[in-house]
């Protein structure tokens, strides 16, 4: 059993073994058996920066999802391995983009006549190649932290917010939208959905020259299930509640909802907010029951008691953290997680531009 206490002393003698030569690193959206034995938790742009951060650490072991330990094996030295406990942590958004499609989109555009006019964006949450594809063509990394100032500095590469410049977002439609409608003053309309299920994308070479946004069609199962039926219903409920989403939520949801943020933004407002006050928040659910725990002086309730973890995250659970930190104790290296070679050049040119963004 995860709580069971041979295991966390299991964890705490392994990791006190290894020393300085690990270093755990853990998302917000882990369990709190795992996050315990995190040196450091953050969100993604959070954990990237971190994880370049200890040199002198033989290894990262990596409390997330793939394309996550796959950023950090780019960022890290050659000197380090970076481990994924299970290596069945996937991310279904990012299972969403497949580099033969997202090259075989490139050519749509560059068919229609668009793609000198476009920068591709990717989302962290997307494999190691579409990454390097984002910056061979010149475009960069986002997260959900910065996605505003990253699609501003895309569109000032093509003309500016005024021009006829596009960005070409991928995997996760949602952020991508959000971002543009909600913070940047584009328009649904100049938003298009770029379908890579159907020849030429389902768009005509009239859409594609009249968007900005050219949003691939990926979204998380875990945010894409909150609706503002949920929303409604919470206020109704709890008179007087903050609604408080992640961007990976329906537009809809997003324009019903008080605030919207990554999940250290999140975190910051419940960490700045008015005792006595009630919030609903709309992302992952280990998160959410940590916040609640952690903030008596508030009532935090879950935006809908009917989604739940994101399966992929909760993989990593105690068991698997053992087996990892025991067997680097006993110098083996399991699940290492090594990108291509030329796949990290050129998709450490794209997380560089990111580390690189004002702000
Ligand atoms: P953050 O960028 O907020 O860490 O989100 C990552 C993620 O996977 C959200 O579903
Ligand atoms: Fe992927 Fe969604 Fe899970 Fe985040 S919450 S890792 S986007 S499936």
């Amino acid at each position: 059993a995860p709580d069971d206490p041979g295991l966390v002393e299991r964890a705490r003698a392994a990791k006190e073994a290894l020393g300085d030569r690990v270093f755990v690193l853990g998302h917000h959206y882990q369990r709190d058996e795992v996050i315990q034995f995190a040196d450091v938790t953050g969100d993604s742009f959070k954990l990237a920066r971190e994880a370049a951060a200890r040199p002198q650490a033989e290894h990262v072991v990596f409390c997330g999802v793939h394309f996550m330990a796959e950023s950090a094996d780019i960022l890290t030295g050659d000197h380090q391995t970076v481990v994924l406990p299970d290596l069945a942590a996937g991310c279904s958004m990012a299972d969403m983009a497949a580099i033969e499609q997202v090259e075989e989109a490139w050519a749509v555009l560059t068919d229609a006549g668009v793609s000198a006019r476009t920068v591709p964006v990717t989302y962290m949450n997307s494999t190691a190649a579409i990454k390097a594809f984002t910056g061979r063509h010149g475009g960069t990394v986002c997260t959900s932290s910065n996605a505003q100032v990253a699609l501003r500095w895309a569109f000032e590469k093509v003309g500016g917010l005024t021009g006829d410049g596009k960005v070409l977002f991928m995997p996760d439609q949602h952020l991508g939208r959000n971002t543009a409608v909600e913070q940047l003053g584009l328009t649904l309309e100049d938003c298009v959905v770029f379908d890579p299920r159907k020849p030429g994308g389902g768009l005509t070479v009239a859409e594609l020259e009249a968007a900005r946004m050219i949003l691939w069609r990926g979204h998380c199962s875990v945010h894409g299930r909150f609706s503002v039926q949920n929303v409604t219903d919470v206020r109704s409920r709890v008179p007087g509640v903050n609604v408080l989403v992640h961007p990976e939520c329906k537009n809809e949801v997003v324009a019903a909802a008080d605030l919207v943020g990554s999940t250290e933004f999140i975190i910051r407002a419940l960490d700045a907010a008015e005792p006595g006050s009630a919030w609903a928040i709309g992302t992952e659910l280990n998160l959410v029951r940590r916040l609640a725990a952690t903030h008596p002086e508030l009532t935090v309730h879950y935006l809908d008691s009917t989604v739940c973890f994101c399966s992929t995250m909760n993989r990593i659970d105690l068991p698997h953290l053992v087996w990892t930190l025991e067997s680097l104790v006993e110098g083996r290296v399991p699940n290492r997680i090594v990108v291509d070679p030329e796949d990290a050049r050129w998709a450490r040119a794209a997380l560089d531009q990111m580390l690189a963004l004002p702000g």
